[in-house]
């Protein structure tokens, strides 16, 4: 937790130009094994995973975990086997024969409206990412993954609630507009970007030339 929020950690697989898709767009799958390894520890951390629904409709399912071992950990811990979902969307009606509303997972929405269906839950979408997420550790989540896309996570970096970037980079230069944050994304504060920042936790070679790197929000400094 940070003071009344969830502890926010960023999770993506980015190409070595910083790109998190190709530059046709589409459902992007860029990682490999040992980047699915790291990402399924993430999910065994969290509570909930927020997701735009511009990645939702891309993939039309979201990651679970599959790995036993971490499925049993989070059993023996008293916890449900996946993380929530929560979509983040403007809209509140999703086409119904989506993977996604099968998948075995609790759905949540964030969004103006009450959804009709598809969704166990609905949460009003709230002025500012700061209020939005202090909603949260009431429904059991005091750590949340953020699996993007570029939109979303723009939107949460412009309010610094983001704690920790997991970036797994993937020996690959793709070019294109699809950069990690938006390339107009402005309003970011200039505190993102000073000395000290983010401070370095991990650097973990994943295999087959992929690199987990992973940074802490430092906020006094
Ligand atoms: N490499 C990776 O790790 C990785 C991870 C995630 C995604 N991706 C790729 O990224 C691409 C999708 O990213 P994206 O940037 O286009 O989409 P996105 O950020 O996933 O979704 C954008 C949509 O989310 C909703 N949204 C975002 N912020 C919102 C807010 N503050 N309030 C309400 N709704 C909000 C809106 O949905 P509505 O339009 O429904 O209102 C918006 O159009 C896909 O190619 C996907 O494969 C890659």
């Amino acid at each position: 937790m940070q003071g009344n929020r969830p502890t926010v950690r960023l999770v993506l697989a980015i190409s070595l130009d910083g790109r998190l898709a190709p530059p046709e767009g589409g459902a992007a799958q860029l990682g490999g094994k040992g980047d699915r390894a790291v990402l399924e520890q993430a999910l065994a951390w969290a509570d909930a995973c927020l997701v735009g629904a511009g990645t939702l409709r891309a993939h039309q399912c979201t990651c679970l975990i599959h790995d036993p071992q971490l499925l049993e950990q989070r059993r023996q811990e008293g916890r449900p086997e996946q993380p929530a979902a929560v979509v983040v969307s403007r809209q509140a009606e999703f086409p119904q024969d989506w993977l996604f509303f099968l998948q075995p997972l609790r759905r949540w929405l964030i969004a103006p409206s009450s959804p009709k269906q598809g969704f166990d839950h609905w949460l009003p979408l709230a002025e500012s990412w700061s209020a939005q997420l202090q909603t949260l550790p009431g429904l059991g989540v005091q750590r949340l993954v953020l699996l993007g896309g570029a939109g979303l996570a723009a939107d949460l970096l412009r309010e610094d609630v983001v704690d920790e970037l997991q970036l797994s980079l993937v020996p690959a230069l793709l070019g294109g507009e699809h950069t990690w944050l938006p390339l107009d994304a402005s309003g970011l504060p200039a505190s993102l970007s000073q000395p000290g920042a983010w401070a370095l936790s991990e650097t973990r070679p994943l295999g087959r030339d992929e690199l987990l790197v992973r940074y802490r929000r430092q906020r006094c400094f």
